[in-house]
């Protein structure tokens, strides 16, 4: 028997997925993502160890790469990452010439798309956004049910679309990117400086030991979830943003669907309420149009990963043969 495995390549973590022929995550292997200002050769070494946990001994048919980062048109390379080493390099051939199996590589956004249209939450939709809340914002534009890539292969960078101007320093280099208010990131750096402030405290500072420097994403959607004023004041901020940015680009497409991943959507409607809510406040025409419903990738925060995979499937099925 041999294996599908489709990695996502985030800025926080690095997630291998065995994942059946209709999208179903048979086994998981996770690691953290090394750094973005390390040896390239790091990651490739999360990424194969979390890829040889998964196969455990078997054959594998071929690796899927949803990598967090701006993918050239022909899927080869890692242009350009801002929460990833990789500037330029052959990823697919690296790792393919490594491992000695087929790879294929995509934007983690787009294979997030691909699975939610394949078998998710856009299933029939023919305009479709996907944008994925993780480390940053990623972002996905499904038109007449065809993946959009633009000339290079880059379209769907929401998560850089400036919304503050001279706002917030980005790692991509810009300022007051989109991801800088509405990501994994900036709901862990909102959390953390509440409870810097004297006197804070409840169930978040509990869960991070005292530590408002131990905090992390799962920590705040625990803490939300259990009634914690700072982890719902920094869900409503980041979810409020998310309605902001919605609004712009739902007044640019004029979508059907907008599917919501990535791990921040772990957390549910205490993310999309507040997003819903601005989307409606905001976008222009309200009254007259049918607001698209924002609602949680089917596959979650595996989104990617799940892609990944049924891109190795289409790959290998219309007989691609990678290096
Ligand atoms: C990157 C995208 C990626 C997104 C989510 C952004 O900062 O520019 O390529 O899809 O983060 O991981
Ligand atoms: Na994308
Ligand atoms: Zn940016």
């Amino acid at each position: 028997m041999s294996v599908v495995i489709g990695v996502d390549v985030g800025g926080t973590k690095v997630v291998a997925a065995e994942v059946s022929p209709d999208g179903e995550v048979l086994g998981v292997a996770r690691r953290l993502t090394p750094g973005r200002r390390v040896e390239v050769e790091l990651v490739e070494d999360a990424l194969t160890q979390a890829v040889e946990e998964v196969a455990a001994g078997r054959r594998v048919a071929g690796v899927g790469l949803a990598a967090a980062g701006f993918v050239d048109a022909a899927g080869e390379r890692v242009m350009f990452a801002p929460h990833l080493p990789w500037h330029g390099q052959s990823v697919r051939a690296r790792l393919a010439e490594r491992w000695q199996v087929p790879v294929f590589l995509d934007n983690d956004a787009n294979c997030a798309a691909r699975a939610e249209t394949a078998y998710g939450a856009a299933v029939g939709a023919r305009d479709a956004l996907v944008v994925t809340l993780g480390t940053g914002i990623g972002g996905a534009v499904v038109l007449g049910r065809q993946l959009h890539r633009g000339r290079n292969g880059m379209a769907g960078e929401f998560g850089h679309m400036q919304v503050v101007p001279d706002g917030r320093d980005c790692e991509c280099g810009g300022r007051g990117c989109w991801e800088q208010y509405s990501s994994g990131n900036a709901l862990v750096r909102l959390a953390r400086a509440a409870l810097d402030a004297p006197g804070a405290g409840g169930v978040l500072l509990d869960l991070a030991e005292g530590d408002p420097s131990l905090v992390d994403g799962p920590m705040v959607t625990q803490a939300a979830s259990e009634g914690d004023q700072v982890a719902l004041q920094a869900f409503a901020s980041v979810g409020t943003w998310l309605g902001t940015g919605l609004a712009n680009l739902v007044a640019a497409f004029d979508p059907e669907v907008v599917v919501v991943g990535g791990g921040v959507s772990a957390a549910g409607d205490l993310l999309l309420e507040p997003a819903r809510h601005e989307l409606a406040r905001s976008l222009v025409g309200a009254a007259d149009r049918v607001v698209p419903p924002v609602i949680r990738a089917a596959h979650g925060p595996e989104a990617g990963a799940v892609g990944a995979a049924s891109m190795v499937r289409d790959g290998l099925g219309r007989g691609a043969r990678p290096r």
